[in-house]
């Protein structure tokens, strides 16, 4: 694997990279959390073209122009409803980092960041979404060669602490 992962704590909607992904719901068309964020900070140009998307699967991604953003694209993702950890939740996180990916990948895009998909309003355990979240990238990684800077933008300290830790630890 030749791409870097970094770990900062910052607001997503601020990151010029090639695209930031956005933990959005089913219906595409904004919400709170980091949605809402990068829906506030896209403009409502964001909102026009997601009218015209139909929607996203629970674990399938699907791109946009960033707008108003920094950031060049959006890749949408729709991470699993935490219920109790066996009812496919896992694998359709993972699903959200990895299909992020391979768009990323088949749009020529080189660096990605990623807010902590499905750990706030739809409550995902933190603790074990983080270690399933790298690993996932990690894997998809060897095999993106075009991916090259994957950046982990958690929006608290302790969730920055978590990936820290993760990271050094392998
Ligand atoms: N930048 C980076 N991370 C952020 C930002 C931001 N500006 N705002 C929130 N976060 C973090 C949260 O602290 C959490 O760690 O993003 C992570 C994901 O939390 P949510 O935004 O609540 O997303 P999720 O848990 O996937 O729930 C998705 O919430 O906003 C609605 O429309 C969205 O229905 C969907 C649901």
């Amino acid at each position: 694997m030749s791409a870097s992962l970094r770990v900062i704590r910052a607001d997503i909607t601020t990151l010029t990279v090639d695209a930031i992904v956005n933990a959005a719901n089913n219906t595409l068309l904004g919400g709170g959390g980091v949605d809402g964020a990068i829906h506030r900070a896209a403009g409502p140009e964001l909102l026009a073209h997601c009218h015209t998307l139909n929607g996203c699967a629970t674990g399938e991604a699907k791109i946009t122009p960033g707008f108003r953003l920094p950031a060049r694209h959006i890749i949408h993702t729709v991470g699993p409803i935490w219920r109790d950890g066996v009812h496919g939740e896992p694998a359709l996180l993972a699903a959200c980092y990895r299909h992020a990916l391979e768009l990323a990948d088949q749009t020529g895009l080189e660096s990605v960041a990623f807010p902590c998909i499905s750990t706030g309003v739809y409550g995902y355990p933190p603790d074990l979404a983080a270690p399933h979240a790298l690993c996932t990238v990690r894997e998809a990684l060897a095999r993106l060669p075009g991916i090259r800077e994957v950046i982990f933008c958690c929006f608290s300290e302790e969730e920055r602490m978590r990936y820290e830790s993760l990271l050094a630890a392998r």
